[in-house]
């Protein structure tokens, strides 16, 4: 196997199948520079799907009725990494999300100063509410006396992009989402947080969460599964272990999806979810790709 790649949910699909057309079609010689632009352009894909409603264009927007994105990358070699934050009017935010990583001294930037940032890259703002996107948090304004956190997690099957990229022991891994539809604005997930929502180091593996970051941050997640590898663990008893932790420890987070997926550092692969039967993510080795789910007894 050349490279792999992996991503969260059915719009998983949609990321690998970017980045392996951006891997195949790359001209570039450097690998490393090559994974990474081939994890971004898949990402940036689910961004640019208005059909995604928790990713980028189209993602349910906060309680105010305005989307703000969170998106970060991570490359295992130098553990280098970027991050924007509660972004208002840009996109695709996992190319900001490199910028910062590449052209700044500095690891996250959000809001105000993220958008600044954008303007000075030559990003053009634009309105990210679609009619969609616009006609659901109309309807939801008109049904607030549902309970607020439930109906934020219902209103979509969920949630975060997470895309892992593996070439000859590198790791890149990219995580973007409009976060919780309506949020607080000002709301910011695990997603952009470097060991809650991802985490990648050459030397152990990469991982990549999606779910109710408000749990999966206060866990670490990513930053679990990755220290679980580099114990020794398969990428699947990391993942399953640090699920089976988070239930134990606090047996509430059954009534919410937290999932992970993972990469080790040899390209062995794993997920686990509080909810398996609901989660599904999409893996390529090489150009095939395969749609993954958990067996669950009785499923
Ligand atoms: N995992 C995405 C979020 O909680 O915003």
């Amino acid at each position: 196997m050349q490279v792999l790649f992996a991503a969260t949910w059915w719009f998983g699909r949609i990321a690998v199948e970017a980045a392996v057309r951006q891997w195949r079609e790359s001209q570039v010689d450097d690998s490393a520079l090559r994974l990474l632009e081939a994890v971004v352009e898949g990402a940036a894909a689910v961004e640019r799907d208005p059909s995604v409603l928790s990713v980028g264009y189209g993602g349910l927007p906060n309680r105010d009725g305005e989307v703000e994105l969170d998106a970060a990358l991570m490359e295992g070699a130098q553990l280098r990494a970027g991050a924007v934050a509660s972004l208002r009017g840009f996109l695709p935010a996992i190319y900001l999300a490199r910028a910062v990583m590449e052209q700044t001294p500095h690891l996250m930037l959000v809001g105000e100063g993220a958008a600044r940032f954008a303007l000075q890259q030559g990003y053009e703002p634009q309105q990210l509410l679609t009619p969609e996107s616009l006609r659901r948090w109309q309807e939801w304004r008109q049904q607030r006396s549902a309970p607020k956190e439930v109906s934020a997690e219902r209103a979509v099957s969920h949630d975060t992009v997470g895309v892992l990229g593996w070439h000859a022991g590198h790791l890149v891994v990219a995580c973007t989402t409009s976060g919780l539809a309506w949020k607080m604005p000002g709301r910011v997930g695990d997603s952009p947080i470097v060991g809650a929502g991802l985490y990648a180091d050459n030397e152990a593996g990469a991982a990549v969460c999606t779910g109710i970051g408000e749990y999966i941050w206060r866990f670490a997640l990513a930053s679990r599964v990755v220290e679980a590898m580099r114990a020794g663990y398969t990428a699947q008893q990391a993942c399953q272990r640090s699920v089976e932790f988070m239930l134990r420890r606090l047996p509430e987070v059954a009534e919410r999806q937290c999932a992970v997926i993972a990469i080790r550092a040899d390209g062995d692969f794993g997920l686990a979810a509080t909810q398996p039967e609901r989660f599904e993510a999409y893996i390529a080795r090489d150009s095939e790709i395969e749609r993954i789910t958990i067996h669950t007894p009785g499923s």
